[in-house]
């Protein structure tokens, strides 16, 4: 027989760092919160690389995301500092700059238009010939053509951020149920709790589903509240710079090469972290022979020297992307039901604003601003018509 617990405030399904964010926040709001994951702190967080890149992976006509991701990379720096002072534990966040570089003509051609669309855009961008960004960054192959040099796109280690946010949960309250939620109940036509896999099941006033690519697929949740959210796989690499070895890259490093991006994100420990693939093939995380190879080959063409570097570590996560690759937030068409998913190649750039944006409509009811164009209603059939 199931077997009923106290009824939450505030239930999150997904215990990722975007479930973590919203529910340390929410809790920080005085609600009672409860996370449900079989492995909290988990998810594509192991295994990115942590880039907060919202200017240096803009696309067109993606200007919302933009303002979304400027919004969360200005919160980062007061986000790590208050969970390092409220737990003792780095999260590895660096305020480094990022390096984008051309390796070819073509190429450059497509940085300088990256270029001028941020000027247009009034982001911190400034251009260097193959000469000056080698001066920054010696370690970079002779052949480099032209850079971008974007002063404000920093990084942060998804894996100490999680294990922070895991703590900073543990310190404001929140309850950590670690089991699956196996169903989704719905009551009177509104979110009510969830069937856990123990058997209990729990209640709670206001629910968040925020389970990354498997988020839709919740038994119970009705047709049509949630698009799917597909996964994306990316393979990822680290390697290990010896402290002997001196100044290797100072910066994140990053490049289109053959049309796949590539990037190096050097930690202040040593790690150098190299992603990533793009893949689209259901939820398979495999590492395999081809795709770390392409991911030494470009790196190398960026960086020969990194070839002497001990390879510590292969794996690959799943990004979680919505039919329209931007994020999914906020009340959905059912009643008691918020969405937190859905945040594609952005999930550790956006955990500062989406904590903040989903706590606030927990505790109000209201939507903020910024979280307007992300509404999951936009995929409804009405929004179509
Ligand atoms: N944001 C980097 C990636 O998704 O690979």
């Amino acid at each position: 027989m199931a077997r009923t617990s106290t009824a939450a405030d505030v239930l999150v399904i997904g215990g990722g760092i975007i479930g973590l964010g919203v529910a340390w926040r929410a809790a920080q709001r005085g609600l009672g919160v409860t996370v449900v994951d079989p492995a909290p702190g988990g998810g594509a967080a192991q295994v990115a690389a942590g880039m907060l890149a919202p200017v240096t992976e803009l696309q067109y006509g993606e200007e919302p995301l933009l303002r979304l991701g400027v919004a969360s990379n200005e919160r980062y720096a007061a986000f790590a500092a208050e969970l390092t002072e409220l737990t003792g534990l780095d999260t590895g966040y660096r305020q480094t700059g990022t390096l984008a570089v051309a390796l070819d003509s073509d190429d450059r051609e497509e940085l300088r238009e990256l270029h001028a669309f941020h000027q247009r855009l009034g982001l911190a961008s400034h251009w260097l010939t193959g000469r000056e960004a080698r001066k920054l960054e010696p370690m970079l192959a002779p052949g480099v053509r032209g850079g971008l040099h974007v002063t404000d796109d920093h990084q942060v280690d998804g894996r100490r951020l999680a294990t922070a946010l895991l703590a900073a949960c543990t310190a404001a309250g929140v309850e950590l149920r670690r089991t699956e939620a196996v169903e989704l109940l719905v009551t009177d036509g509104r979110a009510s709790g969830v069937r856990l896999a123990d058997g209990d099941e729990l209640g709670a006033g206001q629910l968040v589903l925020a389970g990354g690519c498997r988020s839709h697929l919740l038994p119970g949740l009705p047709e049509g509240v949630l698009p799917p959210i597909r996964p994306v796989k990316g393979q990822v690499l680290r390697l290990r710079i010896p402290p002997a070895y001196g100044p290797f890259l100072s910066r994140n490093v990053r490049a289109v090469v053959r049309g796949q991006h590539i990037y190096l994100v050097p930690r202040a420990d040593g790690e150098l972290v190299i992603g990533a693939t793009s893949e689209e093939q259901g939820f398979d995380t495999t590492v395999t022979a081809g795709g770390v190879y392409e991911l030494l080959r470009d790196a190398h063409e960026l960086v020969p020297g990194l070839t002497e570097l001990p390879l510590v570590e292969t794996g690959a996560g799943l990004r979680p992307g919505s039919p329209d690759n931007a994020p999914v937030l906020g009340p959905t068409t059912l009643p008691g039901l918020l969405a937190a998913t859905g945040h594609y190649r952005n999930g550790v750039l956006l955990t500062p604003v989406t904590a903040d944006l989903i706590a606030e409509q927990l505790a109000t009811g209201r939507t903020p601003d910024l979280a307007l164009p992300f509404s999951p209603d936009r995929f409804s059939p009405k929004a179509a018509a």
